[in-house]
């Protein structure tokens, strides 16, 4: 082969396998039926009347934009018994509507459907909705989420670097009185310790094709993904019944008093050194926490069952025509919510709220973590062995040291290390 017919082979190749540059089109003559370069773009029925009634380029480009497009007219394009071919001319046996046109209408729900499916989706054969759901879970909630989550990180960090460790100012007595019995600390590490491992196989979910397929491959991901997903399933029930000791155990004890509001003004003495701010069992800080967590539990509990037995719960439509009928969104300035959702849209919905939850939930407890562990000295103790140090009780939570003291609740033992 010689060297000229070589190069003709590959440019051939090249061409069959690239198609024509992309240039070359944009620089060739206008297409048959293009607007005018200059001046107002044509109305649309013109538009349209070129392509046969179909979307034209400008539209779908608009589209593309993010632009509104006035698309009623394929809404309307559903065909018409009127239309059919008679029985005895060709094609007259395929009805007024063609193939194109009953897909339409299955999408805009237009179509005369009937099924003898029973399950409750099955009705919805094509859902725009999906489209927006996805774009939400893998944009912005996926993103700002994690900015969410990495910013209070940062924050704590830089608290630690500024602060350091919220130390005793006298030492420790040796003397031990009890803080937590064994039920409320297996109510707190059963709530714990399962919300831990839903917030990281939950991560795995939302993260892993994104940042741990490029990391590990695509097989080992399906491993771990699988795995995430059942823990994920069966230890929600673990978490539930956390939640639930927990309400049972502390709801007394985190009822609103006067004297939280002084704790919340002294932001609970954490800022400065040798600020005192009075607490009883909890403080106004582990009060906001304990509501925050029978609100935002029930919420993602709700949401959670409903994703982990589709269909089956629903409570969307329902909720939002309440707040329709107390005017809720519209004093906001929206419109009223929409109060006819598919069955596929409660899901949506209900998998939006276990999300936004879910990441409001892990920066409020990341929080939590910090000043029960690294951030005070003493804190886990009570947590870990149900005893704190009777100097702890005096500087910390003041008035349920009174309280106990008042009552002459035993003391516990102290170890012989301590
Ligand atoms: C309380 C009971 C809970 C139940 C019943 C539950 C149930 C579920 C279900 C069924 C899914 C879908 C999993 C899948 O892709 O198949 C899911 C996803 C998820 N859950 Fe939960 N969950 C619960 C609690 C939590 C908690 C406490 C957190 C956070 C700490 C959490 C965070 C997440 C996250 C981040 C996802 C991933 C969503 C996505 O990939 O788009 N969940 N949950």
């Amino acid at each position: 082969m010689t060297l000229r017919s070589a190069l003709t082979l590959l440019l051939t190749l090249w061409l069959a396998v690239a198609g024509p540059p992309a240039v070359l089109a944009q620089d060739g003559p206008a297409p048959a039926g293009a607007p005018p370069a200059a001046g107002a773009p044509p109305a649309q029925d013109e538009r349209m009347a070129r392509t046969g009634g179909a979307q034209t380029l400008e539209d779908i480009l608009a589209r593309q934009r993010g632009e509104k497009v006035d698309l009623s007219f394929r809404r309307q394009a559903l065909g018409s018994p009127e239309a059919a071919a008679p029985i005895n001319a060709p094609l007259g046996t395929l009805g007024g509507a063609s193939d194109a046109e009953l897909w339409r209408a299955y999408r805009y729900g237009l179509a005369d459907l009937t099924t003898q499916v029973q399950v409750p989706a099955a009705t919805t054969v094509i859902q725009d909705g999906g489209m927006s759901w996805l774009e939400l879970r893998n944009g912005p909630l996926r993103s700002y989420g994690g900015y969410l989550l990495l910013g209070v990180i940062a924050l704590l960090a830089l608290f630690y670097l500024v602060r350091g460790r919220i130390r005793l100012e006298s030492p420790p007595t040796g003397r031990k009185i009890i803080r937590f019995r064994l039920i409320e600390r297996f109510a707190h590490w059963l709530m714990a310790g399962s919300f831990i491992l839903l917030g990281l196989t939950g991560l795995v979910t939302l993260y892993g094709r994104v940042a741990l397929i490029p990391l590990i491959g695509k097989e080992a991901f399906a491993f771990i993904a699988t795995t995430s997903k059942l823990i994920h399933n069966w230890i929600a029930w673990g978490f539930m019944a956390g939640v639930l000791m927990a309400f049972l155990l502390w709801v007394g004890k985190n009822l609103p008093r006067k004297y939280d509001f002084v704790w919340l003004m002294k932001g609970g003495g954490m800022f400065a050194k040798g600020v005192h701010a009075p607490a009883g069992k909890f403080n106004a800080g582990e009060k906001i926490v304990f509501w925050a967590v029978v609100l935002f539990g029930a919420a993602i509990s709700f949401s959670g069952l409903a994703l982990l037995f589709p269909y089956k719960i629903e409570a969307f439509a329902a909720t939002f025509r309440v707040l329709n009928d107390l005017g809720l969104p519209q004093m906001i300035g929206l419109e009223a919510l929409p109060t006819a959702l598919s069955p596929q849209e409660e899901m949506q919905l209900a998998h939006l709220l276990h999300l936004a939850v879910a990441f409001v939930f892990m920066a409020l407890i990341l929080a939590h973590i910090y000043l029960g562990s690294i951030g005070m000295e003493g804190a886990l103790e009570a947590m870990t062995r149900g005893t704190v140090d009777v100097q702890w009780a005096k500087e910390h939570h003041d008035i349920w040291y009174q309280e106990i003291e008042a009552r002459g609740e035993p003391e516990a033992e102290a170890t012989p290390a301590e």
